[in-house]
């Protein structure tokens, strides 16, 4: 009687055991499954991550000011407040080179006037695209601000000496997108520094580099 109980209870418990070792099997099954395709999922994610810092790494952009030209210069006293006018206005033309395989977005951006290491002038550059391995003309006009300029204490000392020494710096922000999704920080710098003589209304010399230095 004991024996046949154990049997049963066995058999029982066989029995409940295959029952729920079906389903258990299939969620095994699945589980595997599941497992396999996230781990494939993060190695290819791993793969174009790796991929992408190291053969598809963003290069800077170079920005090259190709000519500086004064449009516009005057300066004089005001003849009904007796006070003195002053009017700088320059035309700046630079090329923008992106050397990446993928296309470079800049965003809205400012070429800035200095003086004496004061901000005179601000100049939008309107936001664009240059094409992979292309370049792209930008030109803006500067317009110097002339109660900043004439706010400035050294002023009166350089117009006595004739020479207006005048810098410019542009930077441009944005992104390369690699293979269409990975986003990549990107920047161009340029810094122009020239001597406006007042003498004869001309920029004397201008020297650009594209290293940023404020
Ligand atoms: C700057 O570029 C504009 C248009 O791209 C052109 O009309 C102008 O002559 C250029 N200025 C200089 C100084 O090269
Ligand atoms: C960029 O400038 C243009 C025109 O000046 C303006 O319409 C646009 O909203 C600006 N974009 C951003 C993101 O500020
Ligand atoms: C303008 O004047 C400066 C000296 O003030 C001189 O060095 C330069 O050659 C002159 N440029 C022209 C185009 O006359």
């Amino acid at each position: 009687m004991s024996i046949m109980m154990i049997r049963e209870d066995s058999a029982a418990a066989g029995h409940t055991e295959v029952k729920a070792d079906k389903p258990l099997y299939h969620r095994r099954r699945i589980l595997i499954c599941c497992g396999a395709t996230v781990c494939t999922t993060i190695a290819v994610i791993l793969i174009l991550v790796i991929v992408s810092l190291t053969l598809f790494k963003a290069k800077q952009p170079t920005l090259h000011v190709d000519s500086v030209l004064l449009s516009r210069f005057s300066a004089g006293l005001n003849s009904n407040s007796l006070l003195p006018t002053i009017e700088i206005v320059f035309d700046l033309n630079a090329s923008v080179y992106n050397p990446n395989r993928a296309s470079f977005q800049y965003t809205n951006s400012t070429t800035y006037g200095l003086y004496h290491g004061s901000v005179v002038a601000e100049a939008p550059i309107p936001a664009g695209k240059i094409s992979a391995r292309g370049t792209e003309t930008i030109s803006t006009q500067v317009s110097v601000k002339a109660d900043r300029l004439l706010a400035n204490p050294n002023l009166l000392t350089d117009f006595n000496s004739q020479f207006i020494p005048i810098s410019t710096t542009t930077v441009l922000t944005g992104r390369v997108t690699i293979l269409g999704f990975i986003k990549r920080h990107a920047k161009s710098t340029s810094r122009c520094d020239m001597v406006i003589s007042v003498s004869n209304q001309t920029i004397q010399n201008y020297q650009c580099s594209n290293k940023l230095k404020l």
